[in-house]
Order: C-alpha cells, then sequence, then structure tokens
C-alpha cells in the first residue's frame, strides 16, 4: 500500500515554479563544469520525484513540447491538482503517477533529467533511500539529477525554530494549518519575551518575522513533518554515490559554480590551492554559510574538456545580454561578495549579444572577438552568465520588435495560468517555447495581460481597475494599502502603462505573446 511515510497530506503544498528546475539550466552547468549533458534536439525524458503540484513540471512540458514530462506524488490532492493543469493547459507530453517512491511504476522508463526538488530534507531516512532507489534505476546513462536541501552551516542556528515549532504543534489538536499558527503564536511570544536562545541567536530572533510573511500551507511543509535533516554537501555526495552511484557535477544558480564569487578574496588562496571539488564546495559553503543548495549529479557523465568539444555538443545554447540598460563597470552582488566587471571583452560583448541572441560559435566569429581567443570569450560569457548579464536560452530569442496592435497568448498553458492566477497574490510564470523555461510576471501584471488578450486595449486601465477591486487582492503602496479611489485609478493606469511599454515588448520577444 502507498504510504507517505510521516509526510504530511492534509493540507496540499504550494504551487511554484523554479528555474533551477529546467533541463536548459541542467544542461548548461554540466556544460561550465566540462560535462557533457543530454542532447535535447530529438526529445528527451524528464522525471519529477515528489512534484507537489507540479507547477514546474507543468510549466517545462509547456515550454518544451518535444520533451516528454512525468510526475510522481503520494498525495492525491496533489497529483488530482496536475491532472486538471494538464487538461486545462492542453498539455499531451505528461504524465502523472500517484505513489509513494516504493511503488513506482516499472513501466515509466529511463530519463534524462531527474528532479527531486523540496523532498530530501523532509522525508525519513527510509523514504530518502526508496527516493534514490527509484533515480539509480530510471536515470539515462549520461543523464543529469537535481537535488534540493536544506544545507549546513547555514541553518546551524535556525534549527531549534523547527525543533520548538513541531515539538508545540505536536501537542495541539487539529489540522495542520491551525496547529502550524498555534506553534508560530508561541513562538513569537517566547521571541517577544526574549526566551534566552533568541537573546543569543539575534537573527533567529529575525527570522521568526520572515514566517509570519510565509503562506502557512509552505510552513506546514517545510517543518511539521515527521523527520527533517539539513545535510552538509559531502553528506548527500556520499548518499548519491553509494545509494544511486551518481557523481557530483555542480550546483545552481549558476555563479556558485565559480568559488570567487561566492567567498571574500581574503579566502582566495585557500580555495586556489584545493583540487577536490566536493572540499572546494564545503569550504565555500563555510565561507557563504550555504543554508540551501541545488546540485546537480551525474550518472557517469562523458567528460566535456575543451572548448572545440563544447561547441560540438551544446552549441544549441543561445545568449543575449539579460536586460536593457547593463553598462559598464557592471556589479553583481551575489550574496556575501559583491563582483564588478569592466573591460574591452565585456563592452564588446554587451554590443554583440544587445539586440540579438547568439550561439558560442557565433559569437566567438563575430567581427568584434576578431583577436581575442576563443577560450577568453568562452570564459567571460559564462562569467556574464553567472553574474546576470547575459541570459542563456535553449533556442534563439528574437530582438526587439514592434509590439503589433492586438495580441494574443497562443499556448493555452499560459492562457489558463493567466485565467486562474492572475491577481492571485503569487507569481505567475508563463511558459516560452523560445527558451525553453518559463518567466515570471507579477499576479498584476498577468492580470493585465489577460485583460489585454481577452477584451483588447480599450478602457484596459478601467477594466484592470474594476477586477481589482472585485478581486479582494489589496493595492499596496510602501506597503500600505491605497483606499483613494482616485490614487488607485491613477496607480493602476501607470502600471497599465508601464507594462504595456517594458514588459509586453519582453513577452513578445520570449514568443510568450504574439500577433492575434
Ligand atoms: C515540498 S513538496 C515539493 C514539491 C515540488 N517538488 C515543488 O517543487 O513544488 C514535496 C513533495 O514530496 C511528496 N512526497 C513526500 N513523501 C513522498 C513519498 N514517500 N512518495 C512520493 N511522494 C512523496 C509530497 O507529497 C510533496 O508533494
Amino acid at each position: 500500500m502507498d504510504s507517505a511515510e510521516g509526510y504530511v497530506t492534509d493540507v496540499s503544498y504550494i504551487a511554484g515554479f523554479y528555474p533551477n528546475m529546467a533541463p536548459l539550466a541542467m544542461r548548461y552547468v554540466a556544460a561550465l563544469n566540462k560535462v557533457t549533458p543530454p542532447q535535447v534536439g530529438k526529445g528527451f525524458r524528464y522525471l519529477e520525484l515528489g512534484c507537489g503540484l507540479g507547477r514546474s513540471l507543468t510549466t517545462l512540458a509547456a515550454a518544451n513540447p518535444h520533451g516528454d514530462f512525468v510526475g510522481v506524488d503520494v498525495n492525491p490532492l496533489h497529483t488530482a491538482a496536475i491532472e486538471k493543469d494538464v487538461a486545462a493547459g492542453k498539455l499531451k507530453n505528461v504524465r502523472v503517477v500517484n505513489a509513494d517512491f516504493a511503488h513506482v511504476p516499472r513501466d515509466i522508463g529511463k530519463f534524462d533529467f531527474i528532479t527531486i526538488h523540496g523532498v530530501l530534507s523532509w522525508v525519513t531516512a527510509n523514504v530518502r533511500e526508496q527516493v534514490l532507489q527509484v533515480a539509480k534505476k530510471h536515470i539515462a546513462p549520461g543523464g543529469l539529477l537535481l537535488v534540493s536541501y536544506n544545507a549546513m552551516p547555514g541553518w546551524a542556528h535556525l534549527q531549534p525554530i523547527r525543533a520548538i515549532l513541531r515539538q508545540y504543534a505536536q501537542l495541539r489538536q487539529g489540522a495542520s494549518p491551525q496547529r502550524l499558527r498555534e506553534a508560530l503564536a508561541y513562538l513569537v511570544f517566547i521571541r517577544d519575551k526574549q526566551a534566552k536562545y533568541f537573546e543569543d541567536n539575534p537573527r533567529a530572533a529575525a527570522y521568526v518575522d520572515s514566517l509570519l510573511q510565509q503562506d502557512v500551507n509552505y510552513l506546514v511543509h517545510e517543518y511539521l513533518h515527521e523527520d527533517w535533516k539539513c545535510f552538509y554537501v559531502a553528506e548527500v555526495a556520499e548518499m548519491m554515490s553509494a545509494s544511486a552511484n551518481l557523481g557530483f557535477v555542480g550546483s545552481l544558480p549558476v555563479f556558485t559554480n565559480f568559488w570567487d564569487l561566492c567567498v571574500r578574496p581574503e579566502f582566495h588562496e585557500l580555495f586556489r590551492t584545493t583540487s577536490n571539488r566536493l572540499v572546494t564546495e564545503s569550504h565555500k559553503d563555510f565561507c557563504a554559510n550555504t543554508a540551501f543548495r541545488w546540485d546537480i549529479y551525474g550518472n557517469n557523465p562523458k567528460p566535456m574538456v575543451t572548448l572545440a568539444e563544447r561547441l560540438k555538443e551544446v552549441d544549441d545554447f543561445h545568449y543575449r545580454v539579460a536586460r536593457k540598460g547593463i553598462t559598464l563597470p557592471y556589479q553583481a552582488n551575489l550574496g556575501v561578495v559583491t563582483s564588478t566587471v569592466q573591460g574591452a571583452l565585456y563592452q564588446a560583448l554587451l554590443g554583440v549579444l544587445g539586440d540579438r541572441s547568439m550561439r558560442l560559435s557565433e559569437i566567438i566569429a563575430s567581427d568584434e572577438m576578431k583577436g581575442t581567443p576563443a577560450e577568453e570569450v568562452m570564459r567571460a560569457v559564462d562569467a556574464g552568465v553567472a553574474m546576470a548579464m547575459f541570459d542563456v536560452t535553449s533556442g534563439p530569442v528574437a530582438t526587439a520588435t514592434a509590439v503589433p496592435a492586438k495580441v494574443q497568448v497562443s499556448n493555452a498553458f499560459n492562457r489558463a495560468l493567466m485565467a486562474t492566477e492572475s491577481l492571485g497574490g503569487r507569481a505567475v510564470s508563463l511558459a516560452s517555447e523560445a527558451t525553453g523555461t518559463g518567466h515570471a510576471l507579477s499576479d498584476f501584471d498577468a492580470a493585465i495581460l489577460h485583460e489585454l488578450v481577452e477584451r483588447g486595449r480599450d478602457g484596459l486601465a478601467d477594466r484592470v481597475e474594476t477586477r481589482l477591486s472585485g478581486s479582494g487582492r489589496s493595492l499596496l503602496q510602501n506597503g500600505q494599502p491605497v483606499v483613494d479611489a482616485a490614487a488607485r485609478k491613477e496607480i493602476v493606469a501607470k502600471a497599465v502603462d508601464a507594462f504595456l511599454t517594458t514588459t509586453l515588448p519582453l513577452l513578445g520577444q520570449l514568443g510568450i505573446v504574439t500577433q492575434a
């Protein structure tokens, strides 16, 4: 019989799209780390274990119609919700399996990509072993696996918070959300009365405030399971190797693969003398106090050491300037370290990639890169991606084109999302077949887009305002609700204007919006 073994099932998780889960992101990290990623041009297979409400799974399926997607989850509320999204989005490439990890049907086959997000730290050791056995059995040769988890030492001072929440909630009666609320109230009480733990750990005291801002369903899933464990990177690497025969490849976000972007200069000498990647990762986590990791593992992947090999294996990636208005010197604040980029090579790259997306081979061959060694160009492009100066996409992205007067959203999945999630209080990520991933819009911009494609531009701001008033979602300015009717009207009109001039052209480039 299927069992969630200590995992909360009386309340659904929250739906969220995570770009790190895209095959695009996983493949790029592999390429950066000199590992050959799976080819995707002729199709690929993708499995998410513990897919929750499946928003990453379905968004990626919509963005990659040539891929074949399977999601497994034990909670029937979750799998039923995904089936509904699959039907509403007319997705033909998603299979949803309601099963626990010990009972995954054998016939699902092998996968080029397997993702396990939000599972490892929150299940029992037994379930961890089960999920890794599924991964071992179903990962294709050369396949990549993404795993996320709460990491040490970033969680060290916060672990007692989880213990207090869980212990208190266990003493209460009722459904999980109610017990969680009561436990949270208790936490606030002892924090405000300056219990010594909070006095000695001021960051834990501040953390309680951030919990109060979170969705209660998220908090139930984060804190109330029977098991909850934070891992050092080396522990997970050992588990992956011993249980699933997988080796460490790299991590996300992209900048975490560059230790010099993660640790302050005074530590650089230490890192320069370490050639063991896992030792580097462990030091890095201490220097950066890492609290959450997204790691990529590979099933005996083929090395891809030279530039020639990279151009042969993965020249399908396209690069472009991430957003308008990037100038040098460019500063990227990546948590612990602020890095600065300047110099002629980056100036030239900003010029080359400002108007159109290009493959690495095209960038290297461009007139502007003449005289610069190709390896240097590659390193600069990769560092630029790490620092969010450049974007990577799975295919070409259109140049800035004029937005047509009448627009449509052609993808049924995106249309269904806009209809159900606009003004829902959370970002709405729309799928782009051009980039192979999802792109977040605010729930307010999603409502503007929905009104625009449904009923055109005439009276757009008024219709958005009417819809906002009827939705129960408050309009905030500087954190305060705006109640004055004239002020509301003005704010909405400005937001609609900004959407039409800035966001809509971007959606056009991504192919999310097309001419009607
Ligand atoms: C925190 S959620 C993460 C959901 C999803 N990966 C996401 O990114 O939104 C973890 C999911 O794992 C599922 N899960 C927990 N234990 C499981 C088990 N033993 N077998 C199958 N699914 C399980 C839960 O039902 C839940 O949906």
